[in-house]
């Protein structure tokens, strides 16, 4: 039977690709979110992609009253939780805004569903819970017990929560690791939409090849690694979106349980890689300089995606280029779907 899943954070990045991704598996989606870090047209774009209407609902998922008013208005099977603040420098000076948005969300969420008996989540986390690693790649048995920031810890205790429910109150959850998702639709109607000065390095790079930014600058050239830039596992925000639907599948299917699976491609790509992957596919140079570290950043970090390869029988398609290509294509097209 066709299934309504709730999404919250339904407009954000990821939570726009995942609806596109579940629209077009023919299920039946209801978004909450509540524009803290999207537009309402975003659904319309939704929409220009797949023909079918985003339901939407403009909620914020620490109303209990708004929240649990939408649980009765539908008649909802299972969760996929992406709403929070996601800024990791952002945390660091404002640590109770990300632990009240982050945690109390997930708590308010959690007891909203319970009350509605829809006791099926898979939750977005981040492969920041595995704090400052020294080996890659890195699998979900790898210890996550000290986070780098004030954000990683909300997902850890989000994690947490989400496990002593699966443990004592009945509920199936999967925890998906994200890495570095980048990247956007191949249609240019969706994609990150990043508030003021970009901090991730792939909106930096295409704002800096539009002429919004004057350069790109390098964080340290100085590390352990081949070029002596820092690597990361980029992971194409499509390839993402639909081991979301995979995801879900799987959650319904276990019993009551929690499972973690670790979301990247599973290789391991250079600042400086990057840089050229997006010269190469934009036909541009691009302006940058090398300049200090970065106070936070890991050294190198890729996942061992086999788990996910294994029982959600999910692997990326999309290559480094392809993430640059739509990244690029999505910059240039920003204003108009
Ligand atoms: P995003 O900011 O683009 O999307 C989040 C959406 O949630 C936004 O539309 C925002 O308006 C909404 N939202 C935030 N707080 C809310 C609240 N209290 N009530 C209702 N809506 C609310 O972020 P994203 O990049 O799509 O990330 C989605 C999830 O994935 C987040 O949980 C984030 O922590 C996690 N994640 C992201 C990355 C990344 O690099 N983008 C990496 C790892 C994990
Ligand atoms: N970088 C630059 N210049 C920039 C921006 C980034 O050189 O202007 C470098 C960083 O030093 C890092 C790499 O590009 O080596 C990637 O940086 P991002 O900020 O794009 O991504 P991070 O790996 O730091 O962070 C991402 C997500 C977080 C998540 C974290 C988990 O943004 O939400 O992965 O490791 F917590």
């Amino acid at each position: 039977m066709k299934k309504t899943i709730l999404v919250t954070g339904g407009l954000g990045y990821i939570g726009s690709h995942t609806v596109v991704a579940l629209q077009e598996q023919n299920v039946n989606v209801i978004v909450v979110d509540n524009l803290s870090n999207s537009i309402k047209e975003v659904a319309r774009r939704i929409t220009a992609i797949t023909g079918i209407p985003v339901k939407l609902h403009i909620v914020d998922i620490t109303d209990a009253l708004a929240l649990d008013a939408v649980f009765q208005q539908e008649t909802i099977d299972g969760v996929i939780h992406f709403a929070a603040h996601k800024a990791v420098g952002e945390s660091v000076r404002q640590p109770f805004k990300y632990y009240r948005n982050n945690i109390d969300g997930m708590i308010t969420l959690q007891q909203v569903m319970q009350q509605n008996n829809v006791k099926t989540m898979v939750f977005s986390s981040s492969c920041t819970v595995y704090g400052d690693t020294r080996r890659s790649p890195i699998d979900e048995t790898h210890p996550v017990t000290e986070a780098i920031s004030p954000y990683g810890t909300t997902k850890l205790v989000c994690e947490q929560i989400l496990k002593d429910l699966c443990k004592h109150g009945g509920f199936k959850g999967v925890i998906l690791r994200y890495f570095n998702p980048v990247g956007a639709h191949s249609s240019a109607c969706i994609g990150e939409l990043p508030l003021g000065v970009p901090d991730n390095l792939v909106p930096y790079i295409t704002q800096t090849a539009a002429g919004i930014r004057e350069k790109l600058t390098v964080f340290g050239n100085d590390y352990d690694t081949p070029d002596g830039t820092n690597i990361r596992d980029y992971i194409h925000v499509v390839d993402l979106a639909k081991a979301h639907v995979k995801a879900l599948d799987f959650a319904f299917g276990m019993q009551q349980n929690c499972e973690v699976f670790n979301l990247g491609a599973g290789k391991g790509y250079s600042v400086l890689d990057v840089i050229k992957a997006f010269e190469k596919v934009s036909g541009k140079e691009l302006a940058y300089v090398i300049g200090a570290r970065r106070a936070g950043d890991v050294e190198q970090i890729w996942a061992d995606a086999s788990k996910a390869e294994q029982l959600l029988n999910w692997t990326c398609q999309h290559d480094l280029d392809e993430m640059m290509e739509t990244a690029w294509k999505w910059q240039m097209a920003l204003t108009g779907c």
